[in-house]
């Protein structure tokens, strides 16, 4: 089903239960696919155009050093400039294939068929396109939208427990991006998000994007959960996954929020939101840990007068859209120790 979205638009955005080869370029095409989705993609009959490259995939690849060959490749199809790359596995493929896209002859049209509940949600959808850098994840990138992204529900079936879990805090993110707690609650549900939802993230992300491209406003608001988020993920050592972190900054972001004055919050939301984030707390870093990162987070919003940094932070409210504060990385402090202390209580329901 392809989602209606304003004129203007740069990607057509397609919700499937199984791939449909009619969606696929018309015209000259490659493909660059996560070998972990391979047989996946040939089981499904889905063609392999020449040059189609399944590589192995893990964030540590996701550098400059592994696109080249795949320029290199492309090149010695040869594929032109009216030629497409489709890029068929995770965020972390879809934004290495959509940079590639990028590069190659200055930008070549590409398709995003993401095969992670990650990708198909947040990472597969919006333009960015990166690499990361020793400097830190996704400091080389551009802004390039697919053409076409296509969400398969199908690829999910070999998707690993642990990685369909994470996925659906970006989805629960966005939730909370609306205010809609009654969807938030439903998202707490364990096992695969309905069509329905996927749609409505998708939809919701699309027309954020859409207004904000670039990321000047509206468009940090996704960013809800993902400060604190990113600062646990890389001070974990990256133990935590992406959504994983999400999940737990979105817990601290409803507890910033409520001490800003914003909530409160159901009674039991937080804990029924804790419950399913508990099993991480082996891996949640000290408070600590987290200060530093924050304080050089990319997306400090200034240099404070004491040359100290402010972070565009976003705090969700029940019942309402999430709003944007400039707060001190200290004002963390408070949220993480609430977070922490969710996820340490044993009598919350499980
Ligand atoms: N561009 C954006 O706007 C944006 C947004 C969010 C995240 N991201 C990026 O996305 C990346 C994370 O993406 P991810 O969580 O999809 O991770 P990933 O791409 O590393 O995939 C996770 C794991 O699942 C495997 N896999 C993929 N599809 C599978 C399937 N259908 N069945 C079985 N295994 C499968 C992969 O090989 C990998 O081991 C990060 O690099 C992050 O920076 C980008
Ligand atoms: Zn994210």
């Amino acid at each position: 089903m392809e989602i209606a979205l304003p004129e203007g638009f740069p990607t057509r955005v397609f919700v499937e239960e199984e791939p449909l080869p009619g969606l696929l370029p018309a015209g000259p095409w490659t493909l660059v696919g996560d070998a972990a989705v391979r047989d996946a993609w040939r089981a499904a009959g889905l063609p392999e155009p020449p040059g189609a490259l399944w590589v192995p995939v893990s964030e540590a690849s996701k550098r400059l050093s592994t696109l080249i060959p795949w320029l290199e490749a492309w090149a010695a199809i040869p594929l032109d400039r009216q030629g497409t790359v489709v890029a068929v596995g995770g965020g972390v493929l879809t934004d290495m294939a959509g940079l590639g896209a990028a590069l190659y002859m200055r930008g070549i049209p590409w398709q995003a068929w993401p095969t992670t509940l990650l990708a198909q949600v947040d990472a597969g959808l919006g333009g960015k396109t990166a690499c990361d850098l020793e400097a830190g994840k996704n400091l080389a990138g551009a802004f390039h939208p697919p053409s076409t992204f296509v969400a398969c529900r199908s690829f999910l079936g070999t998707l690993p427990p642990r990685q369909l879990e994470s996925g659906a805090w970006e989805l629960f993110k966005m939730a909370l991006v609306e205010g809609d707690l009654a969807w938030a609650e439903e998202l707490l549900a364990p096992g695969l998000p309905s069509p329905e939802s996927l749609l409505r993230a998708l939809r919701a992300k699309a027309l954020v994007v859409h207004r904000d491209p670039l990321e000047a406003g509206e468009r940090r608001l996704l960013n809800l959960g993902h400060t604190l988020g990113h600062a646990l993920e890389s001070a974990s050592g990256y133990r935590l996954l992406h959504g994983e972190a999400v999940g737990l900054g979105t817990l601290a972001a409803c507890a910033l929020a409520e001490s800003e004055g914003l909530g409160p919050f159901p009674p039991g939301f937080l804990a029924r939101t804790a419950s399913r984030l508990r099993h991480l707390l082996p891996a949640v870093p000290p408070w600590e840990a987290c200060l530093p990162l924050l304080r050089v987070d990319k997306k400090s919003a200034s240099r404070g007068p004491a040359g100290g940094s402010a972070i565009h932070c976003i705090l969700p409210r029940p019942g309402a859209r999430a709003e944007q504060k400039v707060l001190p990385p200290e004002a963390w402090r408070g949220a993480h120790a609430r977070m922490t202390t969710f996820l340490n209580d044993p009598e919350m329901p499980t």
